[in-house]
């Protein structure tokens, strides 16, 4: 299984960057590829030729209820894939594996659960099966059914992936909240979707903290008129208010339910989740995916990405909250019967060996992680790795980020020992599933290249005015429909057409630049927008603005990213105040947790810096790129249209005293 180095071919012409230094090519090995999923590189030759065909092939490999009578219908920004076809995507993700006669996924494991604090649970499909079919027929009894939105609020415990398996049974839109967002951000999304039903927990473990998942939701829930009830998850022995009528027991409600519901069959193109990420404005958007399209997409990626067979144990180490999850933990795995592992807690606890020794006893075969992640067991070194057997791993997937070369070349070495072909994959919320991926049997690797689109996939590099760029930077596009793209926005259709359909006539920007090379790897940049990916999670900087402005003694604030070792971006504030206050220590503590209650920790930024005023056009505009410059050190661009020229020199002196 060796993915050994050579010299490259063709060296590329365009100049290279920091991303591009490491010059190695990394090769498929021949019994690599011998075994791989897909082996053959006609399966890139034959998606060009007709990519809708090619896909149409991958939706064969889901259960239809009825076949579509055409695969697709285009009319940008609207796409209907696998038009007439009907389906519930959970008879492919469990049915399949145990009511078929002769199947041998009955008792397998479907899912080995590790709670934090060392607890650990096995649920085989026939398990998992049982406690979907179950919690569905609970939620049907609290009169959620077809088109209803249910929110999901929870750990990383199994009854995350279980409620939202039993939402996608009865019709119901899951909408899922990451666990660390805030009591606001929770209410946010609730009212944005109007959802009847919050699914939470009593709490979570974090680093050996309890997270008060249900203490916040009950403080989400004094301003959300939509919701008529609550399930409790008992997670551990924590302490809750329970609101009579409104919060019921899940194990309660469990021991009754009838362990067999009957599916309710969707149209491909019926909603099956929507889930809320970071755009450039203060409001985060509610992403649509439907069933057909985006089952197909993720069940292709992860049977062909991820390369997996039966006797596999894939371990995406994502949280459920986020896209990754929905598509890599919970969809993809399932429909291809995977065995898997999810972990409920943080990877330095007790020590920073945990994610190691998860390997190692559960004999994870495939691994998909973040590049954020990646650089933290860099700096915490080799010895922890390497007091495992990690043998069992044979794949390294990675996600979420641009990963530098070090990072990618560490992972290699000290965690793939120089076995494991590493599949960079780029994808957003949006995309549904992954887009641009070497396919691990096929295509050589560069250390800091996602490499080429998946077949059926067709991406290019454009400029401003949508002409292709054949060699060099630009924007990234995706230029033809694909199954599992986001249907819209919830509830804002005009605004999933401005944010990325209107750059380029009929064509899909992404908000990320991009390079492309002589060999026609790509080499994604990062966010051209206001958006960050600071370790691993999107934020807007806009949507932290608001929430700074909104604390009381703020008058104006501006946010920007800069590059962070660990994080791969980070936020640094400047703040202008409202006329004396003291701009002291204490006040700088006050306003981070200001953000974290407002949004959630992970929007908590790095740096804030006081200053008298901000750089603005004479119009009003704040300068957002002259403060970048200033957090990054660089020689400040352009000033000469700013109403107040001198003030870029203030606030850099205050910065660099600071
Ligand atoms: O900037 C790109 C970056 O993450 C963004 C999407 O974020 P989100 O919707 O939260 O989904 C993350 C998980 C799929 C993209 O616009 N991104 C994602 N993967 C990569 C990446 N940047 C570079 N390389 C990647 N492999």
């Amino acid at each position: 299984m060796a993915t050994k180095p050579s010299s490259r071919q063709s060296a590329s012409k365009t100049p290279i960057d920091s991303l591009m230094k490491e010059s190695r090519l990394f090769k498929p090995s021949a019994a690599f590829t011998k075994q791989a999923n897909a082996g053959s590189s006609s399966i890139y030759k034959e998606a060009e030729a007709d990519p809708v065909k090619f896909w149409e092939q991958m939706a064969e490999e889901l259960v239809w209820k009825k076949k579509w009578n055409k695969p697709l219908e285009w009319k940008a920004p609207d796409a209907k894939w696998f038009v007439g076809g009907t389906l519930n995507v959970t008879e492919s993700c469990l049915d399949r594996h145990v009511l078929v006669n002769g199947t041998t996924r009955r008792n397998k494991a479907a899912l080995i659960w590790e709670g934090e604090p060392g607890d650990r649970r096995v649920l085989t499909y026939y398990d998992l099966f049982r406690q979907v079919n179950k919690f569905a027929n609970v939620l049907k009894k609290f009169g959620i059914g077809k088109g209803d939105v249910v929110a999901i609020y929870l750990p990383m415990i199994p009854e995350l992936v279980i409620a939202a398996l039993a939402c996608a049974r009865i019709g119901a839109i899951h909408s899922v909240v990451f666990g660390g967002f805030s009591p606001e951000s929770l209410r946010d999304r609730i009212n944005d979707a109007q959802a009847k039903l919050l699914i939470t927990a009593d709490g979570g473990y974090r680093r050996g903290q309890i997270i008060p998942l249900k203490h916040d939701a009950d403080v989400a829930l004094m301003d959300c008129p939509s919701i008529e009830n609550v399930i409790i998850v008992k997670r551990g022995e924590f302490l809750l208010r329970v609101k009579e009528g409104r919060d019921h027991w899940y194990h309660r409600h469990m021991q009754e339910a009838d362990p067999w519901c009957q599916p309710e069959y969707m149209d491909s193109e019926d909603p099956l989740f929507i889930l809320y990420t970071s755009g450039t404005t203060g409001k985060p958007k509610g992403i649509m995916h439907t069933c057909g399209g985006y089952m197909t997409g993720v069940h292709a990626t992860t049977k062909l990405v991820f390369d997996l067979k039966d006797t596999d144990v894939f371990w995406c180490t994502a949280d459920v909250g986020w896209v990754t999850g929905h598509s890599y933990v919970v969809y993809g795995p399932l429909s291809n019967g995977a065995t898997q592992v999810i972990y409920e807690g943080a990877p330095d606890w007790p020590d920073q060996d945990r994610f190691w020794q998860i390997v190692e006893e559960n004999a994870v075969s495939v691994f998909y992680t973040a590049p954020t992640a990646i650089r933290a067991f860099m700096k915490w070194g080799r010895q922890w790795p390497d007091k495992h057997d990690l043998s069992s791993l044979r794949l390294l997937g990675s996600v979420g980020e641009p990963i530098n070369p070090e990072a990618w070349v560490w992972y290699n070495d000290v965690i793939g020992h120089g076995r494991c072909p590493i599949v960079d994959t780029w994808w957003q919320t949006e995309t549904g599933h992954i887009m641009i991926t070497p396919l691990p049997g096929l295509i050589a690797t560069k250390p800091g290249s996602a490499t080429r689109p998946f077949p059926g996939i067709t991406a290019a590099i454009l400029d401003e005015n949508g002409k292709e760029i054949k060699e060099g930077g630009g924007y990234l596009a995706i230029t033809k429909p694909w199954p599992g793209m986001l249907r819209g926005i919830w509830g804002d259709r005009q605004r999933m057409i401005d944010t990325y359909w209107s750059k380029w006539p009929g064509i899909y920007f992404p908000g990320d630049g991009s390079k492309i090379d002589t060999d026609k790897y790509f080499w994604i940049l990062g966010r051209v927008d206001d958006v960050i990916n600071t370790a691993g999670h999107r934020i807007s900087t806009m949507e932290v603005e608001s929430a700074l402005v909104e604390h009381p003694v703020v008058a104006e604030a501006a946010v920007v990213g800069i590059p962070h070792e660990l994080k791969g971006e980070c936020l640094v504030a400047f703040v202008t105040m409202r006329s004396g206050m003291n701009q002291d220590e204490r006040l700088l503590g006050q306003l981070k947790d200001h953000v974290t209650r407002k949004i959630g920790a992970l929007a908590k930024p790095e740096k804030i810096i006081f200053t008298a005023d901000l750089p603005k056009t004479r119009s009003g505009k704040i300068m957002r790129r002259l403060l970048r410059d200033v957090a990054q050190g660089k020689v400040m661009g352009d000033t000469t249209t700013l109403s107040d020229p001198d003030i870029m020199k203030k606030i850099k002196r205050h910065y660099e005293e600071d």
